[in-house]
């Protein structure tokens, strides 16, 4: 029998001897066609409107204030979406483009067309595999810097997981992307910056919902100017040191600064080599973030992994900081990152916009109505996970793999995210650094709550007491 951590209208959390159904939104049990009030739900927590027969292979179409909204969760229908009909379905939603538009300008993240065609290859190149043993050394370095900060607190000092992990990744693509001259102060004020923006725009464009096809632009209010400004301003000044030779070599800016030296015609000026750095430094380092915080949340319940993660890492390391070299050998460090990746997928939602009139499955799709892929919904699928809310790392052990399209953290497909292997790589690296020397607690009765804004968190972060492993 399982116990019930919690269980409240909302939010399921159950606990028995070696099975752990971490925190996750209850079914929605609202009546259908409510259009008004399920986009409320929505604007405020996108992972409650789901159905149970939502959580099933197949494709289903809604209307929405006149709006078509098509849900895509079979890997088949997902296959014809993201890769064999990319062009039809590249571009994102108007809720994506027009909420970081202003801070991002034509970024890849954002762009499609002609200009997401000749920036992708540029960004491929500047986060690829093959550059893991320059970015390794800055993860390992700062990870044990970390560490080092940690051990400086007593025994069961409180921290906020979310913040001591956000703090962590945006200082490793702080020093991947800028380089090591950014100084911490104009560090800090790039990751507040980003923050606060976050925090300030909407979850659901409405004005696409009032019939505008490319939405309406987000509202400018001089809280927003603001941190926009502070953000250009300081990417902007290390572009422009780069371009003046004063910068620091083999940061991403510099690759894309000697790119551009090499093929003026991709005609990058400050501003677009600006929007580049902030895309990849955004894209960079919520998602680490949110992974190694829901994975820290996971091991602090179900402590049979952690024991075994441990022993894994004392096995593999004995008493030296792991390193990048180890990873193939940290096989559960690197399982329970992928379970924690399906279990909390740092993108839960995939949306884009229909070019031309198409069909998915038995669906005719209109012209400019919402793709909705839902990794959140795919990944707790029955016919593709076994006890799908279940936390078992197991599953990507001995050589297991989910089945094509089933399994999509990084999406798939042409837009599948450039900084797959510097990610995963990350989360791995740092989460075996720190466990090493650390465990990290959830109090039995914290509420941990999935919200979903431009990423999945923990709602007001992860409060967690950290302690010493023995003789570390
Ligand atoms: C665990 C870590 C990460 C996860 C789960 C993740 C996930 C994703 C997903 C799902 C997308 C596609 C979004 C969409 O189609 O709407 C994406 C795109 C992207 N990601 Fe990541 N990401 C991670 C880490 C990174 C890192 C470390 C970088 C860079 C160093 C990065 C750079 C990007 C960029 C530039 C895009 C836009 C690609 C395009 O549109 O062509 N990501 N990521």
């Amino acid at each position: 029998m399982f116990s019930s951590l919690r269980q409240s209208t909302d939010i399921v959390e159950k606990l028995r001897k070696n099975a752990f159904e971490p925190a996750h939104s209850a079914y929605y049990r609202g009546k259908p066609g409510q259009s008004l009030s399920l986009i409320l739900k929505a604007r405020h927590d996108f992972l409650s409107i789901w159905r149970k027969n939502d959580y099933t292979d197949k494709v289903s179409s809604m209307t929405l204030l006149g709006r078509q909204l098509v849900i895509v969760n079979s890997p088949e229908a997902i296959r014809y979406v993201v890769a064999k009909r990319h062009e039809n379905f590249e571009r994102k939603s108007p809720q994506m483009r027009r909420a970081l538009e202003f801070l991002l300008g034509d970024g890849l993240f954002i762009s499609d067309g002609e200009t997401w065609k000749q920036r992708r290859p540029l960004v491929n190149d500047i986060v690829h595999k093959n550059r893991l043993p320059t970015f390794g050394g800055i993860m390992e370095r700062t990870a044990s810097e970390l560490a080092e900060r940690w051990s400086s607190l007593p025994d069961g000092a409180p921290v906020n997981a979310l913040y001591e992990m956000a703090g962590l990744t945006a200082e490793i693509i702080s020093r991947s992307v800028f380089g090591n001259d950014l100084g911490e102060e104009a560090a800090n004020a790039v990751t507040q910056g980003f923050e606060s923006y976050q925090s300030l725009i909407d979850s659901i464009n409405i004005g696409y919902f009032l019939g505008f096809d490319e939405g309406l632009p987000v509202l400018r209010t001089p809280k927003l100017r603001r941190s926009v400004s502070r953000i250009h301003g300081i990417i902007d000044k290390v572009v422009e040191d780069h371009l003046a030779g004063r910068g620091d070599d083999n940061s991403m800016v510099d690759l894309l600064v000697r790119r551009q030296k090499r093929n003026p015609e991709l005609k990058l000026d400050v501003v677009a080599l600006r929007n580049e750095a902030a895309t990849i430094f955004m894209a960079g380092h919520e998602t680490t973030a949110a992974t190694l915080t829901w994975a820290w949340y996971l091991l602090s319940r179900a402590q049979w992994v952690e024991k075994s993660l441990h022993e894994e890492i004392d096995r593999v390391c004995g008493d030296r900081v792991p390193t990048l070299d180890d990873l193939p050998q940290l096989e559960l460090c690197r399982a329970v990152i992928e379970e924690t990746l399906r279990l909390y997928p740092p993108v839960p939602i995939l949306a884009r916009q229909t070019g031309e009139a198409d069909r998915i499955g038995d669906i005719d799709v209109k012209p400019a109505s919402l793709i909705l892929i839902v990794p959140w919904l795919l990944h707790r699928t029955e016919a593709f996970f076994k006890d799908a809310h279940l936390f078992r790392p197991e599953r990507f052990l001995n050589g297991e793999r989910p089945i094509p399209y089933s399994y999509i953290p990084f999406a798939s497909g042409p837009r599948v995210c450039p900084g797959l292997q510097f990610g995963l790589t990350e989360a791995i690296l740092c989460l075996a650094i720190l466990a090493q020397r650390f465990k990290l607690r959830v109090a039995e009765d914290a509420k941990v709550e999935p919200q979903c804004r431009l990423t999945l968190r923990p709602r007001g972060g992860l409060p967690v007491t950290l302690h010493r492993r023995k003789g570390s």
